[in-house]
């Protein structure tokens, strides 16, 4: 069996320069198809609110079902560090509240780490949950439990300002001691010179081939996924139109009679059978 993955290993490979790769998973079975796959770490994602669960945004997402789904990524993985995502107001209102959950991902999930999004206003609960021994990720540049706020999913740091306060927040993330931050659609120059400026590694997404690593959404590589089509991702196959072209097919093999045939079914003794039809 291979070695795990760890937290220590991400800075490993940054400092080794190797790249890092992670993808999200919400299930058993991706989970376990990801890690044979090699994939560094899994992300049980908060996304799974949209890709799974079919709400418009992230913010519907709670506590019990971040713990229901990284349970199940848990089952099915050996080596990849598995992060688990703090789900909206799961954390930055109040110190207590953000250890406490953070703690059930890590002690009901199993998984081995927790990312929350935001800088500045979230570093008190993020040195908090860390003085506990919880490994944690950060997450800046366009944070999707903002969305009310962005406005819609748009690139984040294209002003002086802005540019600013994303540098800056990731300072501040890293001298509280988070372990990596992902990078949500930051422009490719600015999270060149960010990951160039910071010991930990910067997980893009949507930010250009400069950051340490790349993590991509399992449904939007699987092109599973068919309500929005983020430009930042790539579709590496279209497991989708297998889904529904085996859908299509069992329809009209079951329609037509061509499913099941003997191979598909059970067979009993015809002395049985004849007893059974003699007695009732
Ligand atoms: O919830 C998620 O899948 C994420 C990734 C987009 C990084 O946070």
């Amino acid at each position: 069996m291979n070695k795990k993955f760890t937290t220590v290993d991400f800075k490993k490979a940054k400092e080794n320069g190797e790249k890092i790769t992670m993808l999200t998973a919400y299930d058993y079975p991706t989970a376990k198809i990801f890690d044979e796959a090699g994939v560094d770490s899994i992300l049980v994602g908060d996304s799974l609110g949209m890709v799974v669960l079919g709400y418009e945004d992230t913010t519907k997402v709670t506590i019990e079902d971040m713990i229901h789904h990284i349970k199940a990524v848990c089952r099915g993985v050996k080596r990849a560090l598995v992060v688990g995502d703090m789900p909206f107001l799961s954390y930055g209102i109040g110190k207590y509240e953000s250890v406490k959950n953070a703690g059930r991902l890590i002690r009901e999930g199993g998984c081995s780490a927790v990312k929350l999004e935001g800088g500045g206003q979230v570093v008190e609960d993020i040195k908090a949950i860390i003085s506990t021994g919880i490994p944690v990720m950060g997450h800046l540049g366009y944070t999707p439990q903002s969305i009310n706020i962005f406005g819609g999913h748009k690139a984040q740091g294209k002003t002086l300002e802005t540019a600013r306060k994303i540098y800056r927040d990731a300072l501040l993330l890293q001298q509280a001691g988070v372990f990596a931050i992902v990078l949500e659609c930051v422009p490719y120059k600015l999270a060149a010179f960010i990951s160039s400026r910071l010991d930990i590694p910067v997980i893009g997404i949507g930010s250009g081939a400069g950051c340490d690593g790349q993590v991509l959404v399992a449904h939007d590589i699987l092109g599973v996924y068919r309500d929005f089509s983020p430009k930042h991702s790539k579709k590496y196959a279209d497991v989708g139109d297998i889904m529904k072209k085996a859908a299509t097919d069992f329809i009209s093999e079951t329609k037509n009679g061509v499913f099941p045939t003997e191979k598909n079914s059970f067979i009993i003794d015809d002395d049985i059978l004849e007893q059974l039809k003699k007695e009732v």
